[in-house]
């Protein structure tokens, strides 16, 4: 492994970029972007970016000179994109398209976070060879996204993640630093719950990622979740019952968007990791190992 490779990481301000940024700058040179949010991390060079600026996203991969990029930027939020589908088609899917283009010239590898939502969610437990149909905004900004890449880039790597929880990064808390609050603090809860995922913490996908920067296969797309699928509210009682809270705080909140009430059941975005753990030995994580990870990044040892 050489040392000297450096890694260009779009959103490195927000919750996954700042975890990639951590693991990362152990081995590599690290630049990250931040669009309204500065941040700091030391050993790790933080520069302005937003994705919509073509020119500036050039400078930015021109000063980088990145091997890699790791595409980790806009929200994965499925409400905003709903609220605007635009920007999310901007952020998704041609910032994407800007960044692979603008470093072109570097032969960078391009690796792009994607997530289940470009699946309709009637079945769940997905392959990276069934096919895609997304049906609301985040899932087809993705969705172009990801074609882009496969179709223009020579080295890239599609990684579809399930949801990732862990904490925030102290500028701004995680959704689970805002569940852990409300909880210490004996305050009632209500979520959203009408979706099935299977959450895995942060710093597994953050692991994979690691390796991929290095090694492992090309133009691909891989899967990654966990073994254990939930909805977000049984998630969180999940989490209280482990670390010691009031599950029968947490409650059942708004309705489910429109496109979803004609929905019989609810839908299953649920990916299946059998190819990241026979092809790259990343093993796929029940929710206990996970809560696991998360009890000794909550409680670190001294
Ligand atoms: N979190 C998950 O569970 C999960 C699962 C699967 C895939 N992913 C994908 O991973 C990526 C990151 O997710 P996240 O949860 O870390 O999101 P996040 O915490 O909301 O972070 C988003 C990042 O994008 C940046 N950003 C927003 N608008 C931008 C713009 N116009 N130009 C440049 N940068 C912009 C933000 O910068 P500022 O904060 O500085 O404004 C931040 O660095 C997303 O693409 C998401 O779809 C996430």
């Amino acid at each position: 492994m050489s040392s000297t490779k450096a890694v260009l990481i779009i959103g490195g301000s927000g919750f996954v970029g700042t975890h990639l940024a951590l693991k990362l700058r152990e081995s590599y040179k690290v630049f990250a972007t931040y669009h309204s949010r500065q941040i700091s991390i030391p050993g790790v060079t933080f520069l302005p970016m937003n994705v919509t600026n073509q020119n500036w996203v050039k400078r930015i991969v021109y000063t980088a000179q990145p091997d890699v990029i790791v595409y980790a930027a806009g929200s994965n939020s499925f409400e905003l994109a709903e609220a605007e589908p635009r920007e999310a088609e901007r952020i998704h899917t041609g910032g994407p398209a800007t960044a692979s283009n603008a470093s072109e010239i570097f032969q960078s590898k391009f690796i792009y976070l994607s997530n289940g939502y470009l699946f309709d969610g009637h079945r769940g437990n997905y392959h990276e060879t069934d096919t895609v149909l997304p049906y609301i905004a985040i899932g087809k900004a993705k969705l172009g996204g990801e074609n882009y890449i496969r179709g223009r880039s020579l080295n890239y790597i599609i990684v579809r993640s399930s949801p990732v929880f862990g904490r925030g990064n102290g500028r701004r808390l995680s959704n689970l630093d805002y569940l852990r609050i409300k909880l210490s603090k004996n305050e009632r809860i209500e979520l959203y719950g009408a979706e099935l995922h299977a959450h895995i913490h942060v710093s597994a996908l953050v692991g994979l990622i690691a390796r991929l920067v290095d090694s492992g296969p090309r133009n691909k797309t891989l899967h990654y979740g966990g073994l254990t699928k939930m909805t977000d509210i049984d998630f969180a009682r999940a989490f209280a019952k482990r670390f010691g809270f009031n599950s029968d705080l947490i409650h059942p909140g708004r309705n489910a968007p429109k496109k979803w009430s004609g929905e019989s059941s609810i839908p299953d975005f649920s990916l299946n990791s059998t190819q990241v753990s026979e092809s790259l030995n990343v093993k796929p994580l029940l929710l206990e190992e996970s809560f696991d990870l998360l009890e000794k990044e909550l409680i670190p040892s001294s």
